[in-house]
C-alpha cells in the first residue's frame, strides 16, 4: 500500500527521522543491516532511544567471515534477533553451474543477475508485510546517494517507506559516534575497506580513494548499486 511521505525537518537527527517512519508505517518497519558502521549505529540509536525495529539481513553466500563475526557481537550486546534471509537455492545452483564462480566480474549483466539472485529477490521476501525499511545509506557515499530523501517511498518495493535516518552523517561523524559508543566494528575497516558487501567484489581502498573505490572496483562510480537501492 501507498503511504503519504512525512515531512522531515531539514535538521532533523536520525531519532527524529527513525521516530517519524516508524510511527507512519505504525511500527512494521524493519532495519535491512549489512553490518556496516552505518547499519550497527542505527541500532544503537534506536535501541537508546527505545524504537522497536526488526532487522533482516540479506545472506548472499559470498560474505566475509568478518561480516559474520559483526552480527555475532551484535546478538551477544543487544539479545536482537536476526531475521536471515538466503537467495533461493535452485538459481545459485544454475547460477554457479552455467556461468562459474565469478561471471559478475565478466560483463554489467553478469554483475546484475548475480546480484538479483543473491539481493534483490530475497530483499523482496524480506520486505513482504513491513510499511517501512531502515538503510544506512548516506548522501556522501556515491553519485547515485547524492539526492536522498530521510524518508522517501520505494516505488520499486510497492511504495512502502525507504528510511535512511543517517544520509546526512559524514564518514567522520559515523566513526566517532562508533568509537564513542565502542560499537562493534567489522575487522575490515582497519584493513583499508571502507565500504564492505560481498568479498569478490569488494576490496581495500587507497588512501586518496573514493570511500567506494572498493566496491565492484572494475566498474564506473555510476553503476555501483547492486539493485537494492535503484531509484
Ligand atoms: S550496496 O547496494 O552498495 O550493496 P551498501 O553496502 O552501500 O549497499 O549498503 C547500504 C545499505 O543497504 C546498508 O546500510 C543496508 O541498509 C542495506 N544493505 C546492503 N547490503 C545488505 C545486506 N546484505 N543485507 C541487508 N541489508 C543490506
Ligand atoms: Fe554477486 Fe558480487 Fe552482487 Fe554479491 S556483490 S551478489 S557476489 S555480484
Amino acid at each position: 500500500m501507498r503511504r503519504t511521505i512525512p515531512e522531515i525537518p531539514v535538521h532533523a537527527t536520525p531519532v527524529d527521522i527513525l521516530a517519524t517512519g516508524i510511527k507512519t508505517a505504525n511500527g512494521k518497519v524493519s532495519l535491512a543491516c549489512s553490518f556496516s558502521l552505518e547499519d550497527v549505529a542505527i541500532i544503537n540509536i534506536a535501541h537508546q532511544a527505545g524504537l522497536g525495529l526488526g532487522l533482516f539481513a540479506l545472506d548472499t553466500g559470498r560474505l566475509n567471515e568478518e561480516t559474520y563475526e559483526v552480527a555475532d557481537a551484535l546478538v551477544e550486546r543487544y539479545g536482537l534477533k536476526i531475521e536471515w534471509y538466503f537467495p533461493r537455492h535452485e538459481e545459485v545452483e544454475q547460477l554457479e553451474r552455467e556461468k562459474g564462480l565469478f561471471s559478475f566480474r565478466e560483463i554489467l549483466d553478469n554483475r546484475h543477475e548475480c546480484c538479483h539472485i543473491r539481493k534483490v529477490e530475497p530483499l523482496s521476501r524480506a520486505l513482504q508485510g513491513l510499511a517501512g525499511w531502515v538503510t544506512g545509506m548516506r548522501r556522501e557515499q556515491s553519485v547515485t546517494r547524492i539526492d536522498l530523501n530521510a524518508i522517501e517511498g520505494d516505488a520499486l518495493n510497492g511504495g512502502i517507506l525507504k528510511i535512511n535516518p543517517l544520509l546526512d552523517w559524514s564518514e567522520e561523524q559515523l566513526l566517532s559516534y562508533t568509537e564513542a559508543n565502542r560499537l562493534p566494528k567489522n575487522h575490515l575497516y582497519t584493513q583499508g575497506y571502507r565500504s564492505i558487501g560481498c568479498a569478490p567484489c569488494t576490496r581495500a581502498v587507497q588512501p586518496g580513494e573514493d570511500a567506494r573505490a572498493g566496491r565492484w572496483w572494475w566498474e564506473n562510480p555510476e553503476h555501483k548499486e547492486c539493485g537494492l537501492h535503484r531509484r
